[in-house]
């Protein structure tokens, strides 16, 4: 992947020094690199000391069953002892874990260390009374509730493997899952709030389980007091079990490589893959680099990841890395426009947020919606802002840093997978010069490289796929119970390297620069090309908000560009003009090769409920097919729309 377009990519020349303040106080200093890279596991040991171990480990790393890897072989450690016991034992039970936000105004509730405690040891004790013991599966599906992180808790407390499954998901969703780790107890609500409406949880796990009869209890949270059904001798009221437990209970230790948690995630098949995460590793990982690329300080920050629990941002860092560092974090229930479109604001303003993590799709949201609504706010606490999930655009990227980090916050770029568990690739804030666009280089500890069709690592200069060389703490340990699709998918393409599903391309300087998946990159007559450079050239269009871009067959090039695209509110309807402006405006960006075949104007992209475009739907339509499987949309009749809007086209 060497063309001219890809090159044009990291034409951009940008470069944002770290605050000086931020540098000389930083967690993490430049020398991290170098010790890391000097005696990798002697780093991660180095790393998993900020832990509280029953039993210390033997071994760091045995890697001798690759690619399952066992980290700190023979510690024993309880998650939730870390996350929680130790710091109301360090004198900290005071301090505030949580202030929960409520989706409806007013319904706040800040829960200290010492309430989390107590809320843990008797959420376990309920799961002791259901006859849930260590390694029994446990399913959650709630809304975004003080009570989730206490059931997840509770379930690590006893050594019960939790899958949370997104309580936007469907009925069938939460049967796969069930069904494919074999869960015998639900956790869930009678129904959480979206949009300023209850929205019902326990009647779609009613309807999962007329499928799964081997599920024998349900324990649910009352949350909007909605009318629900129920089952006697199955269902049971969280408040009636929960409250009246008590509130001692003696974390047990687990082996280091005692499964947490499973979570699914979609994969090339329609099959979800249960992505297995275990103990003492994965609490390193995602404790350390909580910590390093937040630039973290524990007694003071007041941090925020704006994401769901239900999805690996929000286990990784809502849950597991702050709580084991003893953050006070933000936690949000609703949606960035209820009541109105600047409640994020508001709550970082009422509860001055150090530190917040989002993703591109909700910047670019928010970029739509106009930078006169965040100016509303006084935001000047924020020190350091995080992206991730996707390729961040250069124009998302610095609107982020000038209107939310108001010029001073480093933002820092984050490069993981639900698979890697933690963050694998990112900026450091006191240390790296961000470049928009790029996630810049692998942490310390880890090793990535960028390799070609034959896994030869490239030079500077040249793109092609992301592999990491050498296991890391909080890795996945393989797919629930199916290891040959882990081998296949992950360490058939290449030997002996992790191959992450992504293209890549080391600018210059080797910095990364994320491409998208590699399905995701199109070849028109014969020259590669990224969906996400395409999309970055038609953002950085004044009058585009949004935009997204597929490779369809075409007769002439192989493939060609098709665009969809939401305009900013400023710009108008978006006739015939509009669209050759920007066409013309991506010629002009990276070169002719690159000019969309089409551009169509839209009202909204098809995302996933975790906010991701659903590209494959837009080359159904870009290649007039029917459109596929839509069920996994967060609104199912947008792919409606768009179509109607093609055959009105025509
Ligand atoms: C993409 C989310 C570019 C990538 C934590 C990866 C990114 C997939 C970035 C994993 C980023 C995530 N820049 N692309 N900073 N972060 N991705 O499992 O394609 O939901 O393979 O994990 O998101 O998505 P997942």
């Amino acid at each position: 992947m060497t063309s001219e377009a890809i090159d044009n990519l990291s034409r951009e020349d940008r470069r944002f020094e770290p605050p000086a303040d931020l540098a000389a106080d930083a967690n993490v200093k430049a020398d991290a690199y170098e010790t890391a890279s000097a005696d990798r596991l002697a780093f991660w040991e180095e790393q998993a000391k900020r832990l509280d171990w029953e039993t210390p480990w033997e071994q760091v790393l045995d890697w001798s069953g690759a690619p399952f890897a066992k980290w700190f072989v023979g510690g024993r450690i309880n998650a939730a002892y870390n996350c929680v016991d130790r710091h109301v034992e360090a004198g900290k039970g005071d301090k505030v874990a949580f202030h929960w936000v409520g989706e409806p105004e007013d319904d706040t509730r800040d829960i200290t260390y010492a309430e989390l405690k107590d809320e843990v040891c008797k959420a376990a004790n309920a799961l002791l009374e259901l006859g849930v013991q260590s390694s029994d599966r446990v399913a959650i599906y709630m809304p975004m509730i003080p009570e989730t992180v206490v059931a997840m808790l509770a379930c690590a407390r006893i050594g019960a493997p939790h899958t949370v499954v997104f309580g936007g998901f469907s009925s069938q969703a939460l049967i796969d899952r069930i069904h494919d780790c074999d869960a015998r107890v639900v956790i869930t609500a009678d129904g959480g709030y979206r949009r300023g409406e209850p929205a019902g949880l326990k009647p779609a796990v009613d309807t999962a389980l007329e499928q799964c009869p081997d599920v024998r209890s349900v324990l649910v949270v009352r949350r909007t007091g909605q009318d629900v059904d129920w089952t006697e001798g199955r269902d049971v009221w969280w408040h009636e079990l929960v409250d009246g437990q008590s509130a001692e209970h003696t974390p047990e230790a687990f082996d280091s490589e005692h499964p947490l948690y499973v979570m699914y995630t979609s994969g090339t098949t329609g099959k979800p893959k249960g992505i297995l995460h275990t103990t003492g590793g994965y609490l390193v990982g995602t404790s350390y680099t909580h910590w390093a690329v937040f630039d973290l300080k524990p007694d003071t920050d007041v941090y925020w990841t704006a994401a769901d629990i239900g999805w690996v941002t929000g286990h990784s860092y809502i849950v597991y890395g702050p709580l084991a560092n003893g953050t006070t974090s933000v936690m949000y229930e609703g949606t960035p426009d209820t009541p109105h479109k600047g409640r994020w604001w508001e709550i970082i303003s009422t509860y001055k947020v150090n530190i917040l993590y989002c993703a591109p799709t909700a910047i670019r949201t928010f970029m739509k919606w106009g930078a006169e609504i965040p100016e509303k706010y006084d935001m000047s606490t924020l020190r350091v802002i995080g992206s991730v999930g996707e390729p961040i655009n250069p124009e998302a990227y610095v609107w982020y840093r000038e209107t939310i980090g108001g010029g001073r916050c480093p933002v820092v770029d984050t490069w993981w997978q639900t698979e890697t568990g933690q963050i694998m690739i990112s900026p450091l804030p006191g240390v790296t010069a961000g470049k928009p666009g790029s996630a810049m280089t692998p942490l310390p500890g880890i090793e990535a490289k960028v390799v070609d069709d034959e896994g030869n690592p490239v030079g500077n200069g040249h793109g092609g796929y992301l592999v990491l060389t050498e296991p890391w703490p909080a890795m996945l340990r393989g797919i629930w119970n199916d290891d040959e699709r882990f081998k296949e998918t992950y360490w058939s393409r290449f030997k002996d390297m992790y191959f992450a599903g992504d293209g890549a391309k080391l600018d210059d300087d080797g910095d990364i620069w994320l491409l998208g998946r590699v399905d995701d990159v199109m070849n028109v007559s014969g020259h590669r090309m990224s969906t996400t450079e395409i999309e970055s050239a038609l953002v950085s269009h004044p009058k585009v908000a949004e935009a997204a871009v597929v490779g369809a067959n075409d007769p002439d090039t192989g493939q060609a560009v098709h665009a969809y695209v939401i305009l900013r509110e400023s710009a108008g309807d978006g006739g015939p003009e509009v669209v050759q402006e920007l066409r013309d405006h991506v010629a002009n960006e990276i070169g002719k090769i690159a000019r969309p075949k089409s551009i169509m104007v839209v009202p909204e992209l098809p995302k996933t409920r975790s906010g991701k475009i659903m590209r494959r739907l837009l080359r159904d339509v870009a290649e007039n097919r029917e459109v596929g499987d839509v069920t996994t949309l967060a609104d199912t009749s947008i792919m409606d729309k768009i179509s109607a809007g093609m055959q009105d086209a025509k």
